[in-house]
């Protein structure tokens, strides 16, 4: 697939390592821990969209429209603008309420992709929905019409089939809308992966995409690091990049040199001899 054809987020480094940039209608998940820049990342996508012309939403279950209008200005984006300008819109619903949205034809999420002409949505975040999809055993997809339309799990499916079964109707309802998704997830913990790998209803494996943010502490700093995990039907990146955040937003940098256990958040300097004795000149 061509360069142009591709979904820019407009961070330059990231969109190098995505090898040009997300595919269309794709869902593509941000995953890091707290304070790490998963809704910089994702209020970019949607800002760099928004000034090329292509109208974006933020779906959000937890902040209010107002903690975004404010993070953005921090960055110099103006969303009131753009929503002035038709190009963005800023949804604050429940999981609940979007589920039942999507199970009936012309539901308001539908509508407003609809009559925004929307090409992008930001999901920040989709730990919420699962968590929500996970203890509401009634709000399984039912109707054969909807924009979800993928019939009832089977009697006697298993609690996680449910959960991955909705999670994926949702999903798939926004590819059907032409819609590039881009999902923000929590890891509680900071550093590396002592709590194991939390798999939820299996959302790594439904996504298109999958990046991870992680911190990682080099000589006694802590910096930022982000790696391009899976990228279905595309080459990409599989360096540890760092990443800062200024003015501008993300800003993916060189990759980490000579370190090894960046991901497990205990690098250590590659022993020389090691070098010495593996790396050519
Ligand atoms: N204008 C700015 N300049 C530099 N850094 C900033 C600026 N605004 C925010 N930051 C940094 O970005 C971090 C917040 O990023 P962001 O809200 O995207 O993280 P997050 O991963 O979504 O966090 P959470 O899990 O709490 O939602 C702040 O902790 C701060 O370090
Ligand atoms: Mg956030």
């Amino acid at each position: 697939m061509s360069y142009d054809t591709r979904i820019q987020t407009g961070i330059t480094g990231f969109d190098t390592m995505l090898g040009g940039g997300y595919l269309p209608n794709t869902t593509n998940l941000i995953e890091g821990p707290p304070g790490c820049g998963k809704s910089t990342l994702g209020m970019q996508f949607i800002y760099h969209g928004a000034q090329q012309g292509e109208p974006g939403i933020i779906l959000t279950f937890e902040a209010l429209p107002e903690t975004y209008y404010q993070m953005a200005a921090a960055f110099g984006w103006d969303f009131r603008r753009l929503e002035q300008e038709g190009l963005l819109k800023v949804i604050i619903t429940s999981p609940e309420v979007t589920q039942i949205d999507l199970e009936h034809a012309n539901g308001v999420l539908e509508h407003t992709i609809a009559q925004m002409d929307a090409k992008r949505i930001l999901i920040d975040s989709v730990t919420h929905y699962e968590s929500a999809m996970a203890h509401s055993p009634n709000a399984a997809p039912k109707s054969k019409v909807s924009l979800m339309a993928r019939g009832t799990p089977a009697p006697g499916a298993s609690e996680k089939f449910v959960e991955r079964d909705r999670l994926y109707s949702f999903l798939n309802a926004l590819k059907r809308q032409g819609m590039t998704t881009l999902l923000t997830r929590e890891t509680t913990f900071l550093f590396g992966d002592e709590e194991g790998f939390s798999g939820g209803a299996g959302i790594h494996f439904i996504v298109d995409s999958y990046t991870m943010l992680r911190y990682v502490e080099i000589m006694s700093a802590v910096r930022r690091a982000i790696i391009v995990l899976k990228m279905r039907g595309s080459a990409h990146d599989s360096a540890i990049r760092q990443f800062e955040i200024d003015a501008r937003g993300l800003v993916v940098m060189a990759p980490f040199e000579g370190q090894e256990g960046l991901m497990s958040g205990t690098p250590k300097r590659m022993a020389a001899s090691f070098i010495k004795a593996f790396v050519r000149k």
